[in-house]
């Protein structure tokens, strides 16, 4: 048997786990799969919501983190981690993604001598000012297994001296997700909760401390969604971060009607908002991916992207340095000027078998 312990902290590894977890299961005489969450995330509508819609276990293990600092949280994860690390001895642990439980349970790992599995391996922004570059750089550093989603992050890995046969290029597991789900999210009714006409919306969400946590930004961007608002409605679920930031800049009640504010939104709902939407504006790493694949026009507003692959072939502009051109181009597809895109090699939603495959031959 391969004891494997995926570990789960933010929104975004939940939909990343769920589909290895049904891939794991359907090689249950070889594999026993255990999930600990971190608690990295804890408020109801950040991660249970997540367990519920996608069908996940209860995890095995809740470490109850919560927030801090950097520092703070990675380090109170990494002593919770290691007791469960030395009690449970798995032969691997699998992370997912580039958040601070990504980094501190590999770390733990490795000094254990326990081997370490990294999924969605390989990106890069080229920004060591994002929290997630330095998280992304480490990780991949220290694991002995890495599950690349785009031919960008095998050049990335091959370039910092990984060896070739420790790399495996997949597709994207969160695609896995998005795939699987589709269908299900058609029975939301988030369209008449908000009073939405399909096609004819912008999704918006805005968490990045770099856009978020700064002043003249945060104004900026408030002007940009103004001005698109003028034209369409505007459906903005927004990360407590972003809310905490709004309103400490008082700049909540700037917001134009028809910018709707609502709490984070689970995964089923928000598939529902992004597949009909006619423009998405975010600096979300995943949801570049995700419009991609659904073939959704969408604009991030960040001045790098790790997921060069979403602008190379998909539907995605990267429009954050200058604010003007990000509105000039949020237009112009309101008026119907759309990016024609494709889907990126392997985006098929198998990419969690052929991890479960690969892992399971390694023995
Ligand atoms: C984290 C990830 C980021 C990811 C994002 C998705 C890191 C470094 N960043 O950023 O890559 O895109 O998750 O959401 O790991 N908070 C709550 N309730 C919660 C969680 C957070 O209120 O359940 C608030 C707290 O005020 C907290 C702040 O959000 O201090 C930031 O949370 P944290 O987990 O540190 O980082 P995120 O900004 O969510």
């Amino acid at each position: 048997m391969i004891k494997i312990i995926s570990v789960v902290g933010a929104r975004p590894n939940f939909m990343k786990i769920a589909p290895l977890h049904r891939a794991f299961l359907k090689h249950s005489d070889k594999i026993e799969h255990l999930i600990c969450h971190t608690g990295q995330h804890y408020d109801e509508k950040m991660s249970k919501v997540f367990f519920d819609d996608l069908e996940l276990p209860k995890p095995h293990y809740y470490l109850g983190i919560g927030s801090g600092s950097h520092a703070e949280q990675t380090g109170n994860i990494m002593i919770e981690f290691e007791k469960i690390l030395l009690k449970e001895k798995p032969d691997y642990i699998l992370v997912v993604g580039d958040v601070n439980s990504t980094i501190a349970c590999s770390l733990t790992a490795s000094k254990l001598h326990i081997k370490v599995i990294h999924v969605e391996a390989g990106l890069r922004s080229g920004d060591r000012l994002m929290p997630e570059e330095i998280n992304r750089v480490l990780t991949d550093a220290i694991s002995d297994h890495l599950f690349v989603t785009e031919k960008s992050g095998m050049d990335n890995l091959k370039h910092e001296g990984v060896s070739d046969d420790k790399i495996h290029f997949v597709g994207n597991v969160m695609i896995d997700s998005l795939a699987y789900y589709l269908e299900k999210a058609k029975q939301s009714e988030i369209h008449q909760k908000y009073a939405l006409e399909k096609g004819n919306y912008v999704v918006v969400t805005l968490h990045r401390p770099s856009n978020v946590d700064n002043l003249d930004q945060m104004s900026n961007l408030v002007n940009l969604l103004n001005t698109v608002a003028e034209k369409r409605k505007l459906i903005f679920p927004i990360h407590p971060r972003t809310r905490k930031n709004l309103e400490q800049f008082g700049k909540l009640k700037e917001l134009h009607k028809n910018v709707t504010l609502t709490d984070p939104i689970g995964y089923l709902d928000f598939l529902a908002l992004t597949s009909n939407a006619e423009l998405i504006l975010t600096d979300s790493g995943g949801i570049q991916e995700e419009s991609t694949y659904l073939g959704v026009q969408c604009i991030t507003l960040r001045t790098s992207t790790e997921r060069p692959v979403t602008v190379d072939v998909g539907t995605n502009q990267l429009l954050g340095t200058d604010l003007a051109k990000a509105l000039d181009a949020a237009l112009s597809v309101l008026n119907g000027n759309k990016k024609q895109g494709t889907r990126p090699e392997l985006w098929d939603g198998h990419a969690a078998e052929r991890i479960a495959e690969i892992i399971v031959g390694l023995n």
